[in-house]
């Protein structure tokens, strides 16, 4: 038969049947049957060689001809036949509007930042402003200014990460912010209070982890003195704990505090009978406090002959655990959702 009359048929056949498949999978047997390997237009590319030698051209070109309609057919009704099968699904399932949606999960603060937020909105409610000064520290802000020289043993008290910069380090305490405070405002009176994460090289336990965060508070002023200091933190304790604790200040030693305090709660875990949490004492220490000491006074800015001021440094930690009864202080900084999310 002649081939361009056969090609001609194949082209026709082919559409014919194309019109017939309306499914994905009738299609995927028409694509087989016409555009595979043993399809009837490849067949006569096969036969080109057994064709006259001057005919050969044009039946070259026509089969070419029938393959590109037949493949552009296929591809056109593919695409109509899954725009149908999407049409079908939409109007099939119906949207329900009464079908509740997914509630979205709510972050949070952390309970630590929460209670860092009520401690500051406490004391700027009397009149402290939050203050903020650098973590990485040089020796001097956070030892020598504070009255703690170089090998004096007080330094004992902070177990130190130095950096390998020499003289630098990460504070171990919020306590240099009070410098860094005082020469901004002197010869003003100043009250400012002072968050931020502080770093101790010691063993972590249920109490204390090698990075926590603390709060200190700063006064000077004209004619501060301990009362006022008193006054403030029985104030605040009455405040953060709802006045159902029992407080005590209790004797102690800072060097950059004369005299010195430390400042008790009745321990909520075991309601002041002793347990391990408050190592059998019914106390749980929640600050440190003093009068500033006369030398960082001087250090400060400040002539210690005109002016006096009281200091204090707590660990909202240490609040937010005695306020929600937390039995180990780790698990502030172990980030497991089902304990964070309690708060
Ligand atoms: N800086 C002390 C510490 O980290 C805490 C402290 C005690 C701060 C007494 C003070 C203070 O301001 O007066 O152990």
């Amino acid at each position: 038969m002649d081939e361009l009359q056969e090609l001609e048929r194949i082209r026709r056949e082919g559409l014919e049947r194309l019109a017939e498949a309306n499914d994905a999978a009738s299609l995927e047997a028409w694509r087989v049957a016409y555009l595979g390997r043993n399809a009837p237009v490849m067949q006569v590319f096969s036969r080109l060689g057994q064709a006259p030698k001057e005919l050969r051209p044009q039946i070259g070109q026509s089969a070419n001809a029938v393959k590109q309609a037949l493949e552009a057919a296929y591809q056109e009704k593919l695409e109509a036949v899954r725009r149908a099968a999407l049409e079908e699904e939409l109007t099939r399932q119906k949207l329900d509007v009464t079908l509740p949606g997914r509630r979205p999960f709510l972050g949070r603060h952390h309970i630590e930042t929460q209670t860092m937020r009520e401690i500051l909105r406490i004391f700027t409610s009397m009149g402290f402003q939050v203050y903020s000064s650098p973590d990485i520290e040089t020796d001097e802000y956070n030892f020598t200014y504070l009255n703690i020289p170089p090998h004096h043993p007080a330094r004992d008290m902070w177990d130190t990460f130095y950096l390998t910069t020499p003289g630098l380090l990460l504070r171990t305490h919020t306590s240099p912010g009070q410098i860094h405070a005082m020469r901004q405002f002197a010869p003003e009176p100043v009250r400012v209070v002072l968050p931020g994460m502080c770093y101790r090289y010691e063993q972590a336990g249920a109490r204390k982890d090698i990075q926590f965060t603390q709060v200190e508070l700063l006064a000077v002023g004209y004619d501060i003195t301990f009362a006022d200091l008193k006054g403030t933190l029985q104030d605040f304790a009455d405040r953060i704990f709802g006045e159902r604790l029992r407080t005590r200040l209790r004797p102690s030693y800072f060097p950059f505090t004369e005299p010195s305090a430390e400042m008790d709660v009745e321990c909520v875990i075991c309601n002041g009978k002793g347990c391990s949490v408050c190592k059998g004492s019914g106390w749980l220490e929640i600050m440190g406090c003093g009068l500033v000491h006369p030398v960082v006074l001087q250090h400060g800015g400040y002539d210690p002959a005109k002016f006096t001021g009281f200091a204090a440094g707590m660990g909202p930690g240490r609040i937010a655990m005695l306020r929600h009864a937390i039995q180990d202080i780790r698990s502030l900084y172990e980030n497991d959702v089902r304990f964070l999310e309690q708060f």
